[in-house]
């Protein structure tokens, strides 16, 4: 055997042992997945270096539009960062959180970091793997997220009072989920939207809509449970389809004449 061929045993016998060992500790249940007991040097390393190598050799074919500054696009991005992301992500004056506390990786103090707008419109669009950052593309327009971009290239500099009079103005939560005019919820709309005005209306029959929203609030998927109540939405959608099928086709036939 020469050199060569030994030294080339030799490597694919290290490369055997240490594929095993890792194997033996994945199968084995040794490596720990709790959120609570931080990743070893080696696979953090690993873990981090691929999320940003990742996202900014994605980001870098991103056209980043070049109005990002205009402040309409900035108060409007404060009303969505204030309804989705404070609780992960902080806001200026509040302390750190459960979710910002219990999470691992950690979400990043945005009112600290700056992360720059192009590689911030996609990490926002599309999420981060295992990690507790949601894809917001799946129920959010371009658009709405370039704004939330926008508001985050400020936020390092605001204080807790600039922060609220921007959130005050932004128009509340709004975002188009793929319909381009949106909605928004914001203070004024609550009451068109509360689920226990829908019922007192409702009566018995309410009990039926609340049964069914939970599968209806899935379509709409806003992930923001908390602030956002879609339920009376979703139980007017309910109701709909029993005057639908007397007025719907009906239009659709004139339509279609032509
Ligand atoms: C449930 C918690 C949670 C929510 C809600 C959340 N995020 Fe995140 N976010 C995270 C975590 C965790 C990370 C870090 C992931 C990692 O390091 O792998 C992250 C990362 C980010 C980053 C990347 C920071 C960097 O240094 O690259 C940005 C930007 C961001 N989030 C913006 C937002 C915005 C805007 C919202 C609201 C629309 C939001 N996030 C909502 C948990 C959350």
């Amino acid at each position: 055997m020469n050199s060569i061929s030994k030294t080339l045993l030799a490597m694919a016998v290290v490369a055997v042992v240490a594929v095993g060992g890792v194997a033996a500790s994945v199968y084995s249940g040794a490596y720990n997945v709790a959120a609570d007991d931080p990743h070893t040097r080696p696979v953090h390393t690993f873990m981090e270096t691929a999320r940003e190598r990742s996202i900014a050799a994605r980001a870098r074919q991103l056209q980043v539009p070049a109005d990002l500054a205009d402040p309409a696009r900035i108060r409007q991005g404060a009303g969505n960062y204030d309804a989705m992301c404070t609780g992960c992500h902080l806001s200026p004056g509040v302390g750190p959180t459960e979710l910002s506390k219990g999470l691992y990786p950690a979400p990043p103090d945005l009112t600290r970091t700056t992360v720059s707008a192009a590689e911030a419109f996609w990490v926002i669009k599309h999420g981060i793997k295992a990690s507790g950052m949601p894809a917001w593309g799946k129920s959010m327009a371009d658009d709405y997220i370039w704004n939330m971009a926008a508001f985050l290239q400020q936020l390092p500099k605001l204080d807790k009072a600039q922060y609220a009079a921007l959130v005050a103005n932004s128009g509340g939560h709004s975002h188009g989920g793929g319909e381009t005019g949106g909605h928004s919820h914001a203070g004024g709309e609550d009451d068109h939207h509360s689920g226990a005005g829908d019922a007192q209306m409702e009566g018995g029959a309410a009990e039926h809509d609340h049964d069914k929203a939970p599968a209806s609030t899935t379509t709409h998927t806003h992930a923001d449970g908390k602030r956002h109540e879609h339920a009376p939405a979703s139980a007017d959608e309910v109701r709909a389809p029993k005057p639908a099928p007397v007025a719907q086709p009906a239009d659709d036939g004139h339509d279609h004449q032509h």
